[in-house]
């Protein structure tokens, strides 16, 4: 599977348990591959690939879900498979690049294996719609994200030779009675998708177009769902949405169901289980939030926070729905409540009108704020948007470069500041498998979400375990330590 990620996104050190491929080394956690292996009860196979954000990721386990109930086994090699899916990404132009270039090589996969259905599913399947089967002809199959049930009747439909579409949108779909199949799973750390879609309209985004109205999944089936994890043996669930903080469930019977609340019900599953929540919008996240997160220390100290722009103006025309100063006062509270949190931040270089002073702006606001990580792009423009219908993108190719630039060594310098800082501290780290680089090391995690690079010693110890970890180096993407006995 492949997975790249947006607003709500995963660094590929966040994967490395995956089978991981690097398809664009330009941003970190753009791209990544991973595949599944399992049986087949009806003698056919699928491959599937997601891009894009945890959300791509999370959907595509239901999608393996569907067709694991039809009968289908799922296999790591396109070759072998008689369908071969592709959760796809619009949020840049450049992912869709990547995506298009990759169905050209699954269309030489299927002139070699006759009868090879390729179906696109996810935020490109959403934008292009039936183009994909008239102009592109490149797939047989498009599915958004709202029609993954239909998938068994679509592919009985192209296995007819006939046109197999459904694009359409859903005002209630949040495939809750649905069982997730984990795919490519470590064992210990799962995603949880707690809503769909998003109201916000920040102008420079496609995902309310590709993903449609915001809508709460049912409380119970996520707290049942994060349940059945931590029965498995998950030590960590991350609750997904695109926007968490609007979370708002409403049941047949009792009181509604809000964010704070349903953090509260999910910490009480375990003291064992690690919660993590993604993606917070400056404007929603409340105190009631971070008190919860302050009442249970076994959801996480990390908050990823974009956000997007430090100037006001700038934050205007993004629809943002905050000032730069709004945004400070929430990460002194932030800092207040919970003083040991992390925070990490998305952040676009070059949006439209955007002068020297803007951008100025921005890097101060980093600084600031002194955010632990962040995701930085540059602006591109997306069909259909509302940055596109009303504005230019008018600042130069090379300006947004050199401003990406600028942002980006701030950020390696705030990176490597906040990780100097924490050699000779001691942190509780869920472990999630081998380092990458020597099997004689432990990789895992600690709450402020930085990884943490260990040797495993004599010590019986095993992925799920948590141990004591003393830092004594750091680079400003790891934390390397000792286990120490407490
Ligand atoms: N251009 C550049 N970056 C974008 N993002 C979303 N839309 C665009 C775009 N058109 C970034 C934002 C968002 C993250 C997921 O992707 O920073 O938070
Ligand atoms: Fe995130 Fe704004 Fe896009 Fe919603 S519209 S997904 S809040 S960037």
């Amino acid at each position: 599977m492949y997975i790249c990620l947006p607003d709500f996104m995963i660094e590929l050190k966040d994967i490395n348990y995956l089978s991981t491929k690097m398809l664009d080394e330009s941003r970190q956690g753009e791209a990544f591959a991973g595949t599944a292996e399992g049986k087949s009860n009806n003698g056919k196979y699928f491959y599937i690939e997601s891009y894009g954000c945890q959300m791509n990721f999370s959907d595509s386990e239901i999608v393996a879900s569907i067709l694991h109930s039809e009968g289908y086994g799922a296999t790591r090699q396109p070759e072998e498979a008689d369908l071969i899916l592709i959760n796809t990404c619009s949020i840049r132009e450049k992912a869709e690049q990547t995506i298009r270039n990759r169905l050209k090589e699954f269309r030489h996969v299927k002139e070699r294996k006759k009868g090879t259905l390729i179906g696109v599913l996810g935020c490109m399947a959403e934008r292009l719609k039936s183009k994909w089967l008239e102009e592109e002809q490149l797939v047989d199959i498009v599915v958004g994200p709202d029609a993954y049930r239909s998938l068994p009747l679509l592919i009985r439909q192209a296995d007819d030779g006939r046109k197999a579409v459904n694009v359409l949108l859903s005002r209630e779909e949040t495939y809750a009675d649905i069982a997730p199949v984990r795919l490519d799973s470590n064992g210990v750390t799962a995603f949880v998708s707690i809503m769909r879609g998003c109201n916000n309209m920040c102008t420079f985004c496609v995902v309310p177009f590709t993903r449609g109205r915001e809508r709460s999944r049912d409380a119970e089936s996520i707290v049942a769902e994060c349940t059945s994890l931590f029965e498995q043996g998950f030590r960590e669930v991350t609750l997904l949405g695109q926007n968490v903080d609007s979370y708002y469930y409403v049941p047949p019977q009792g009181e509604p169901v809000t964010f704070a609340r349903l953090l509260e019900k999910v910490a009480q599953i375990s003291p064992l289980l690690r919660i993590r929540f993604s993606t917070s919008h400056p404007k929603d996240i409340t105190d009631e939030v971070l008190w919860v997160m302050a009442r249970y220390p076994n959801i996480c100290r990390y908050i990823h926070l974009p956000v997007q722009s430090g100037s006001n103006r700038i934050l205007q025309l993004m629809n943002r729905t905050y000032t730069r100063e709004w945004y400070k006062a929430k990460v002194d509270k932030i800092r207040e409540i919970l003083p040991d949190c992390g925070i990490s931040s998305d952040i676009i270089a070059g949006f439209c009108t955007e002068q020297e002073i803007d951008h100025q702006d921005t890097l101060d606001i980093m600084k600031y704020c002194r955010f632990d990580m962040s995701y930085m792009f540059m602006y591109s423009e997306r069909p259909g948007t509302l940055a596109q219908r009303r504005y230019k993108d008018d600042v130069l190719p090379e300006v947004k470069k050199r401003r990406l630039t600028e942002i980006v060594n701030l950020q390696n310098r705030l990176s490597l500041e906040s990780n100097r800082k924490d050699i000779g501290k001691i942190f509780e780290v869920l472990i999630e498998g081998n380092s990458k680089r020597s099997d004689a090391d432990w990789m895992g995690r600690n709450s402020q979400n930085k990884v943490v690079i260990f040797p495993k010693n004599e010590k019986k110890l095993k992925p799920g375990d948590y141990v004591n970890v003393k830092i004594h180096d750091s680079t400003q993407a790891t934390l390397f330590g000792e286990l120490v006995n407490e």
